[in-house]
């Protein structure tokens, strides 16, 4: 269940800032205003509880699984899949379209005329390894609206198998890199993603706390509002104490201490991080204005040695 959770939360950010961005061309909204909301986030998914469990352990990039990944493998997963999809050259769409040489192809167009959701359809872009991630890990969270009524596969190796099988019919496409071993997330929670890896700017921070004033103080003694005061939370416990806020059950499962990864992880997507979160906002989807915000958080009471053990900048994204 970890190795679940990083996926959503870490390596495929970017898919999920897509997803979460798509209704706004500001970096940020309150979801707030989104009356499907509710729907959505009932919507059940197989292992989801589980995962808001996880610690901050690292999953590998997907360039690092594929490299290891095993295409006949894939296609036992891909058992899964025949319910609704073929995957041979000019065979039939079932529920879901044909999968020929997807990978590399537009996202949510042609396939035969298939009848794709809104939603996918306007994803645009084209199908890579990264997206192809991100959408198995659990397709809701990619396209809220999706006809893909298929809960995701938890397993990262599961999903890099699956993807390399893809790749074997009709795409063939060049694997990407295996990023260099210093960059990978392995090497401890602060380098957990890139955006932590830069030192962020406790002035810029403020600046970029006033979107989180509508529902968070932050002075010591500051009163909760529809968020708890954030006063000396970096270094503190997750979802505890805090006034007696009522945490959702979501936010609650994590365990332990919020530190530059892990508040990282729920500026980038407070949903993916805590699924049920009552925290309805977005998230940041710009690194620098998270680094920025810890930066400002961790001075406001914080215990937290920023930039420790960073990997270096750019390294790995
Ligand atoms: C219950 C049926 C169902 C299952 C099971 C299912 N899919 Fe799908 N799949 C769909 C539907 C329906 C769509 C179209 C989604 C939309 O329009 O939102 C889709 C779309 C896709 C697409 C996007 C195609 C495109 O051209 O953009 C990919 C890739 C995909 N599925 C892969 C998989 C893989 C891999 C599995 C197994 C791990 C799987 N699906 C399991 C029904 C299913
Ligand atoms: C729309 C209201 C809202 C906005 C805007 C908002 N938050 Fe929150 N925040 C909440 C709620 C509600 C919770 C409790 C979440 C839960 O229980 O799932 C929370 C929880 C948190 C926590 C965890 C506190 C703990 O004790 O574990 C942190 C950290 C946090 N928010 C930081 C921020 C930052 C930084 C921003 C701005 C970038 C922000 N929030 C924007 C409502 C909001």
């Amino acid at each position: 269940m970890d190795d679940r959770f990083n996926t959503i939360a870490g390596w495929t950010l970017f898919g999920g800032i897509v997803a979460l961005g798509l209704g706004s061309l500001s970096s940020h909204y309150f979801m707030a205003d989104k009356p499907e909301r509710p729907a959505t986030m009932g919507y059940a998914i197989a292992g989801v509880e589980d995962a808001a469990g996880g610690a901050a352990t690292a999953v590998e990039p997907i360039a690092n699984r594929l490299a290891k990944a095993d295409a006949a493998k894939g296609e036992a997963i891909f058992a899964k899949c025949k319910a609704c999809h073929t995957i041979d050259q000019g065979a039939a769409n079932g529920i879901g379209p044909n999968l020929w040489a997807v990978i590399g192809d537009a996202v949510g167009v042609g396939r035969g005329g298939f009848a794709f959701s809104d939603s996918l359809k306007g994803k645009g872009g084209k199908w890579d390894f990264a997206t192809l991630d991100t959408w198995l890990t659990n397709p809701k969270a990619y396209a809220d609206g999706t006809k893909m009524s298929f809960a995701g596969l938890t397993s990262p190796e599961d999903r890099a198998n699956v993807i390399l099988y893809l790749n074997s019919k009709g795409s063939n496409l060049p694997l990407p890199a295996p990023v260099a071993a210093s960059a990978a997330p392995a090497a401890g929670a602060a380098a957990a993603t890139p955006a932590v890896a830069m030192v962020g700017d406790a002035g810029a921070g403020e600046k970029v706390f006033a979107k989180c004033k509508a529902c968070h103080t932050i002075d010591q003694g500051g009163a909760n509002g529809i968020g708890p005061n954030l006063y000396a939370i970096a270094g503190d416990a997750i979802a505890e104490g805090r006034g007696g806020f009522a945490f959702s059950d979501g936010l609650k499962a994590h365990k332990g201490n919020w530190d530059a990864a892990t508040l990282d992880q729920w500026l980038a997507g407070p949903a993916k991080f805590a699924t049920g979160t009552k925290m309805t906002f977005a998230g940041l989807d710009d690194a620098k204005q998270r680094a920025d915000v810890i930066a400002y958080l961790n001075s406001k009471g914080g215990k937290l040695t920023l930039g420790a053990g960073a990997a270096p900048a750019g390294a790995a994204k």
